[in-house]
């Protein structure tokens, strides 16, 4: 067997970085959530990267959200950032407008936005609670009810890409995994999972095509307790097989080519981006 130990990454050092990305998203008008952190930060990039003039949204914070968009713009493309609470109808019909504004036409949503705040039930407060669930899942439904209107109106008149349009949201393995201390967490990413579903299949029949990307440990800030420390990075270790906690760009990438056409027939799918989290590890030498 061979030394798992060898594919560790350690606290400080991020893993080696990913293979450029193809031009696979060539003319198309991308719009993502929470993009000017953590993994909506990657992902708003990759698309950069692959072809895409995007949108970088963002609630505070517009000197980040402009750091994001100037090298976006260093991949060719343009790129315009949006202010505006997800969980706010009137700010998110306000975005959607700007955007087409702004660029004509919208092909790809990424719903990212989301938060944590994690307390054990008994002090786990309403507004904890409501929080939570408003940005994670309410966001992402006046998010994809604004997309999906606007891959409708514009019909056939796009020539970019096979879909009419092509929405991403941004789940987690706790759509899966239960966890103790975060029921508003997993709950919200519980009922992305069914959104997904139920919006994929009622829109299938447009071309709309509706995924979602469930990351595991990712280093971003939203975790930063889990990995920051070399005895917190080891713990979390044992949750995962490959050995590595996840770079933001691993799921920026896998983004960019979910909403490529290499994946026109992938409707529907949660595609697991976790090293193996979801294997539940475990059971490797037990049960
Ligand atoms: C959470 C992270 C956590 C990861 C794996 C993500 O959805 O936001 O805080 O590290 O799941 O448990």
């Amino acid at each position: 067997m061979t030394d798992p130990a060898a594919n560790r990454t350690n606290p400080k050092e991020a893993a080696p970085a990913l293979p450029p990305l193809p031009r696979l998203l060539a003319g198309q008008k991308a719009l993502v959530t929470g993009a000017n952190s953590g993994i909506g930060k990657a992902v708003a990039l990759a698309l950069a990267e692959a072809g895409a003039d995007v949108g970088v949204n963002y609630v505070v914070n517009p000197e980040q959200a402009e750091e994001v968009a100037t090298a976006a713009r260093a991949f060719g493309g343009a790129a315009r950032i949006y202010q505006a609470d997800v969980s706010n109808e009137a700010q998110v019909a306000a975005m959607f407008e700007s955007f087409v504004i702004d660029f004509g036409a919208l092909d790809i949503l990424v719903a990212n936005a989301g938060l944590q705040r994690d307390a054990s039930i008994a002090r786990m407060t309403l507004d904890d609670w409501n929080k939570v669930l408003s940005v994670n899942l309410t966001g992402q439904f006046l998010c994809a009810r604004a997309a999906i209107a606007q891959f409708r109106k514009q019909g056939d008149s796009r020539r970019v890409s096979r879909a009419r349009g092509k929405i991403i949201d941004m789940s987690s393995v706790h759509q899966m995994i239960p966890w103790a201390g975060h029921v508003n967490y997993a709950a919200s990413k519980g009922g992305v999972m069914m959104m997904m579903q139920s919006l994929a299949q009622e829109c299938a029949p447009d071309r709309i095509r509706i995924n979602s990307i469930a990351p595991g440990a990712i280093r971003t800030p939203i975790n930063h307790d889990a990995w920051a420390t070399q005895e917190a990075y080891d713990k979390l270790m044992a949750l995962i097989p490959y050995g590595r906690i996840g770079e933001p760009e691993d799921i920026g990438k896998v983004a960019a080519w979910l909403a490529s056409d290499y994946c026109d027939y992938i409707v529907g799918a949660t595609l697991f981006v976790d090293g193996g989290m979801t294997l539940y590890p475990g059971f490797a030498d037990n049960g």
